[in-house]
């Protein structure tokens, strides 16, 4: 890839690079203002950029159904990390959207070894556990696992004809020495995120994946290969306006008004008929026909209508005999620094806080955490604590303090050197007290109810 890099979402380093990855892969920066009740993580910026988000907004004025697809991984213990996206997820649920929960437990079987066994008991003990506590809704949300569902495989396998192994090297970095199992695990997650559009789990609608910037890749192959899918592409008109435009392929010619590799005028004006009366609920004065072409121009149509031209596209499609697939929505949220100053992993508990942290081992690595203070009091007296990299301010801004006004305030008596590098620890610890009794009082509440996030064929 010229001049770029490559997210790698297997490895444990990651970029902190935000501007030039959303630069370089081409995402689109959240704007608060258009956020009806912006969350504690938007109004701080830590969500930092998004693919389509306008789409899932849109649903959102219009009332209109959409929904979430999230993932877990299930191994390891649940931190601080994890809880980001589940924020971000409950925050969607509170718009309106319905919760898909994804257990991988195919991928940790196929990339760590994890038993499906293991992975199962890990998944609901320590994550289904915690999402409870940190407030999901469980009328609305369902949990799978991969291995039970068939319509996610299935889905990898077919969707699998849409791409192939020089897409996964640009993509990934693939070589020759490339484990199979790092091949078949996005094929997975790809039906893991197109799934639950299908008619047998909520139909067509935008579906949006709240994830870290590490897991972009599979965004993007995801994206891509919806887009191969589809029979009508909806693109922006050069002279103003949308153009819906046929996409004929092997398996769709007869079905767009094709015979022999030669346009069929009789079937060609039905299916025009057809996508005209597709459109007509949207109320368009006027559309532009080019049969023979393949065309149908929207002068009418602005950009922001885009989403719902290519829903009715897709649905047309359905009707027809195609999948009718919408390219997954996401957001990117920032990582938090680990404690010791690197990067936060759950194979090394100093860099992180679990779930379930006993107090006293949550004081003793916050006590121990990187610091933005000054070597001596004096200096920073005068020159005050540096929050960009202070752990004690991070954590309180990404985690345990929810009231904007006192996060401002601590900033300001930081940054001042009126407070000093323990004292800003003191006030993270007695936070991350409070937010660890109540998540730990939440999980004893939901202990015995965690079948309710079940989906059936999780049960
Ligand atoms: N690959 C993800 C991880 O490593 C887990 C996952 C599987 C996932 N399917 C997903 C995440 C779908 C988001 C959406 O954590």
């Amino acid at each position: 890839m010229a001049g770029g890099e490559r997210i790698d979402p297997w490895s444990s380093e990651q970029s902190q690079d935000y501007a030039r990855i959303t630069e370089q892969f081409g995402l689109g920066s959240v704007d608060l203002s258009e956020l009806p009740n912006p969350g504690m993580l938007h109004r701080r910026g830590i969500v930092f950029a998004h693919r389509d988000l306008d789409v899932v907004l849109g649903c959102m004025s219009r009332n209109e159904p959409f929904g979430v697809l999230t993932g877990l991984m299930p191994s390891g213990r649940m931190h601080l990390g994890h809880s980001m996206v589940i924020d971000q997820v409950r925050w969607f649920q509170e718009q309106g959207a319905d919760i898909t929960v994804t257990v991988a437990d195919l991928e940790a079987l196929a990339t760590r070894g994890t038993s499906l066994k293991e992975g199962r008991t890990t998944a609901i003990e320590e994550y289904v556990h915690n999402y409870a506590a940190l407030g999901l809704d469980p009328d609305s949300t369902d949990v799978y696992f991969q291995s039970s569902r068939p319509a996610v495989q299935r889905l990898a396998f077919t969707l699998g004809r849409r791409t192939n192994l020089s897409e996964f090297e640009a993509i990934y970095g693939f070589s020759g020495e490339t484990n199979l199992a790092h091949v078949q695990a996005p094929l997975v997650q790809v039906g893991d995120i197109i799934h639950p559009q299908l008619d047998d789990f909520g139909g067509l609608r935008p579906i949006v994946v709240p994830v870290g910037i590490d897991q972009d890749p599979h965004l993007r192959l995801t994206r891509g290969i919806a887009g191969k899918t589809h029979w009508f592409n909806v693109k922006p008109r050069k002279e103003g306006g949308l153009t819906v435009a046929l996409s004929v392929q092997e398996d769709n010619q007869q079905a767009l008004g094709m015979h022999d590799g030669k346009v069929d005028a009789t079937a060609r004006a039905e299916l025009f008929e057809r996508m005209s009366g597709a459109l007509a609920p949207l109320g368009f004065a006027d559309t532009i026909a080019n049969p023979s072409y393949g065309t149908l121009d929207i002068p009418g149509a602005t950009i922001d209508d885009r989403a719902r031209v290519r829903m009715r596209m897709l649905s047309l499609e359905r009707e027809m005999g195609g999948m009718g697939l919408m390219p997954p929505c996401s957001t990117y949220h920032r990582f938090a620094v680990g404690m010791t100053g690197d990067k936060m992993s759950s194979s090394q508990p100093e860099t992180t806080i679990f779930m379930d942290e006993s107090i006293e081992e949550m004081e003793r690595k916050v006590k121990r955490s990187y610091s933005g203070g000054q070597q001596t009091v004096e200096e920073h007296r005068r020159l005050g604590g540096d929050c960009s990299k202070d752990v004690a301010f991070q954590y309180l801004q990404f985690f345990f303090e929810r009231d904007d006004k006192a996060l401002s305030e601590i900033r300001m008596e930081y940054e001042s050197g009126r407070m000093l590098a323990g004292e800003i620890k003191q006030v993270c610890i007695d936070r991350a007290t409070e937010w660890l009794l109540e998540l730990a009082e939440r999980r004893d509440m939901w202990a015995d109810r965690l079948d309710e996030f079940l989906a059936d064929d999780a049960l």
